[in-house]
């Protein structure tokens, strides 16, 4: 039997949204993600997933559980077929035989510092490297974007990393593709005279290295080796410093190469990315459009950039979406956007950028351009083309897609329902006006638009214990604190920079980081009243204190909101919706009793 503490980790670990990101594209909105349920049919999209939570839900069918429960649900798999994919993903040992999984898993915060390390190494020996820091000169990168990078170099020895690792036998040193051991066993670093670019993932965390040779060599690039930390499909370079600006810009630029993430910030250009020596993958596309609707791509105007253009267009298919753009810039033959941007500035490019072709209109180019349409072969070829791509977009998409069979039909001189039985795909259906069986539109929480005034004591409790253990940011579910107090909104705001990957130091840095805003009086005014308050004597009970304040804050919300219905409920009669959210709250404060009281014994 899979002991129950292994799944209560094991589900602390994965977070749902990434497990069903697998599978769903998903789009943030507001607290939430949302995606069309894969459990029934729908047009819109009611299938919500809470980080928080870790929970989903349909609004439509009413289909919810956890990560475990979407896996078997999804992929048909058994319970514990479903624990051991997570397992496997979360690179977590099934304990079998009173193993204790902990070794795994402090095996994974290992890798990290040793590429933490491995990379304050790279920089400070670039500090001492005229060689090194000459070839960056030539290329023209400052100091400043050189340090945001992180930028570092691995000097031309084979065991520089010795220097720093006291154990350089250590196996990890090997899992975490620092180090190459030959055939004859011995053992030598990896990257070797190579300026290094540390890849980060998501959350700012180091997880693998882009070398390049400095002048011409082979490889020109080296990356690290696919690691329990990094799998190249998933991750882009760049992500963690730019998704601010991705935000702001209200657009991604994914372009080819490290050299040119580095050159575009540092021209002001701060919302790119890159893929690391792949194609761009459909994850990549969702990882994207989870902070933004306009996906830019960014290509060389050669041959292989038509071609690397291509391929992330078939890749981008699948994660199409009606309510988002893909588009494609070509820049001209001789540039990349290093020496693009470069050569003619910031602007030029944002306006380039501005003004790339469309996924569609790039497509039917390509189709027509490849076929002779005055002749029928021609013709016939451009339909057999289009088949294997159109058929890839999926229902999400299916206005784009109808309007791509549309441009087809004309272009083949067919009509629309012979090109669509030709592609196999169902003739439009007529649009049921589905509004989901709630009746309510979908997406919107119902609970979260019942008006709350917090409890107040609880939520500044809550603040305080954060303000002083900073650590515990990470835990804060923002969706259920309330944003009716200053206290709240101050939580919220400290649980959206740990959501967005800001490592959240100290109260000092803290209230440095909202200086100038309302949240800087709230944490300065809480600060002063830290010291001499009972709860911060036993400083070993704090986390114990953090859990039971959740708890109960939790607890009093529910309270509330049952009571807010049960006194409607004496007035008039509950709709469905109503109903079911009662019976929701009445479970959830079950399940919060059993939790407070097995606390307790
Ligand atoms: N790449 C790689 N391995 C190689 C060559 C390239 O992984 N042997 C990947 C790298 O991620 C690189 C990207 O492909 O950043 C683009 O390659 P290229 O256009 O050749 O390099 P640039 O980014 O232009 O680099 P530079 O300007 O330094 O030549
Ligand atoms: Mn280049």
């Amino acid at each position: 039997m899979i002991p129950q503490s292994f799944i209560q980790d094991l589900l602390a670990r994965v977070d749902i949204i990434d497990v069903i990101e697998r599978y769903l594209p998903l789009k943030k909105r507001g607290a939430d993600y949302y995606a069309r349920c894969p459990f029934h049919t729908e047009k819109s999209a009611s299938f919500s997933v809470s980080h928080a939570k870790q929970f989903f839900h349909c609004f439509g069918c009413h289909e919810s559980g956890n990560a475990i429960g979407f896996l078997m649900k999804y992929n048909g798999l058994s319970y514990i077929e479903a624990i051991q994919e997570l397992a496997r993903d979360a690179g977590l040992q099934i304990p079998d035989d009173g193993r204790s999984f902990k070794q795994q898993d402090g095996s994974h915060d290992r890798l990290i510092e040793i590429m933490t390390a491995s990379a304050a190494f790279y920089r400070e020996q670039l500090r001492h490297s005229p060689l090194a820091t000459a070839y960056l000169r030539k290329r023209g990168l400052s100091d400043d974007v050189a340090a945001r990078f992180g930028i570092g170099f691995a000097p031309d020895e084979s065991t520089a990393l010795q220097r720093i690792f006291a154990d350089y036998r250590d196996k990890l040193l090997h899992t975490a593709g620092m180090v190459i051991d030959n055939d004859q066993g011995r053992r030598y670093d990896r990257f070797r005279n190579r300026i290094m670019f540390p890849i980060h993932d998501r959350r700012g965390r180091i997880i693998a290295f882009g070398g390049r040779i400095i002048e011409t060599g082979e490889p020109k690039y080296l990356n690290s080796p696919e690691t329990p930390l990094f799998e190249k499909g998933r991750e882009l370079y760049g992500l963690s410093l730019a998704q601010k600006a991705i935000r702001q810009a209200g657009f991604a630029l994914v372009v080819e190469g490290y050299m040119d993430v580095v050159a575009l910030a540092q021209f002001g250009v701060e919302n790119a990315v890159a893929t690391l020596g792949t194609a761009t993958t459909p994850h990549h596309i969702q990882t994207l459009l989870r902070q933004t609707d306009r996906i830019v791509f960014c290509f060389d105007g050669d041959e292989a950039g038509r071609k690397a253009a291509w391929r992330a267009l078939e890749n981008a298919l699948a994660a199409l979406r009606d309510d988002i753009t893909l588009a494609f810039l070509f820049l001209p033959p001789e540039h990349d956007p290093d020496t693009f941007i470069r050569e003619k500035g910031a602007d030029a490019l944002r306006e380039a950028a501005a003004k790339a072709i469309p996924l569609a209109s790039f497509l039917l180019g390509k189709l027509r351009q490849n076929n002779d349409l005055a002749q029928a072969e021609g013709r016939s070829r451009l339909v057999h083309e289009a088949g294997p791509l159109i058929t890839r977009i999926p229902e999400a998409a299916s206005v784009l897609r109808l309007q791509l069979v549309k441009a087809i039909a004309d272009a083949s001189k067919l009509t629309q329902a012979e090109i669509e039985q030709n592609f196999g795909l169902q003739p439009a259906r007529r649009a049921k006006t589905h509004t989901d069986a709630t009746g309510r539109t979908p997406g919107t929480k119902q609970h979260a638009s019942v008006p709350r005034s917090a409890p107040s004591p609880l939520v500044a409790k809550l603040l305080r214990l954060v303000i002083q253990h900073p650590s515990l940011a990470s835990k804060l579910p923002p969706d259920l604190i309330p944003d009716t107090t200053e206290e709240g909104r101050a939580l919220i705001a400290i649980a959206d920079l740990v959501e967005l990957g800001e490592t959240v130091g100290g109260l000092g840095a803290l209230t440095e980081r909202f200086r100038d805003t309302p949240h800087s009086d709230t944490l300065n005014k809480m600060a002063t009243q830290l010291a001499d308050l009972d709860e911060f004597r036993d400083p070993a009970n704090i986390e114990q204190q953090f859990k039971d304040t959740l708890c109960n804050l939790q607890i009093a919300l529910v309270d509330r909101e049952i009571k807010e219905l049960t006194e409607r409920l004496t007035a008039t009669a509950l709709s469905p919706v109503e109903q079911s959210r009662l019976a929701e709250l009445l479970r959830e404060k079950n399940t919060l009793r059993n939790f407070t009281d097995s606390n307790v014994s």
